[in-house]
């Protein structure tokens, strides 16, 4: 069965969450998404990314010319409502590095198909009018979770604190048989 949203525990998170923000590229400082340009071979150099996949078995679900991504939110900032739009992806483990208890996660339906769309740095996604979105979910970054990267969604910071999170991509093949990773 699959999921749209799922929050996950991780043990020892605290000890992988410092390791994992160690490796953040500390140029990136506006609010953005982005993959570094090593891919999948930038994260397979931290330890501590490395026993996540271990751990969870989803090292074959990794898309090799995608890898993993750093999102950044900074204070009073958003990431607009979309669905994400690579082909080769379908779910996204999401881990904050950051307390992230002030971004708020919401995730919406539509009736109406979206706008496709290219972000500055060139990813692609399609927005949505978010007046004619129900909202379905809604919910504070308060630790990790998998997302359905398909469902609508967008994430708002209010708060005074930046946000970071490690993006872990996974591809459409782990779609069916997502409940017996997590
Ligand atoms: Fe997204």
């Amino acid at each position: 069965m699959s999921f749209f949203y799922k929050p996950i525990e991780i043990e020892n998170f605290e000890t992988l969450r410092k390791g994992l923000l160690d490796a953040y590229p500390v140029a990136h400082t506006h609010t953005k998404l982005f993959y570094p340009e090593e891919k999948l071979d930038f994260f397979l150099k931290i330890p501590e990314a490395v026993e996540i996949f271990e751990r969870y078995k989803i090292r074959k679900f990794l898309i090799p010319n995608l890898g993993c991504a750093f999102i950044r939110i900074n204070p009073k900032n958003l990431v607009p409502i979309h669905t994400d739009t690579n082909p080769e992806l379908r779910y996204s483990f999401n881990i904050p590095l950051t307390d992230c208890s002030g971004s708020i996660l919401e995730f919406f339906t539509s009736e109406i198909p979206g706008v496709p769309g290219v972000t500055p740095n060139g990813l692609v996604y399609t927005s949505y009018d978010i007046n004619r979105c129900k909202l379905e979910l809604k919910t504070p970054i308060t630790g990790p979770f998998i997302m359905d990267t398909q469902m609508i969604h967008q994430v708002i910071n209010d708060s005074d604190d930046t946000s970071i999170l490690l993006l872990i991509r996974l591809s459409h093949e782990i779609t069916d048989i997502i409940d017996q990773y997590f």
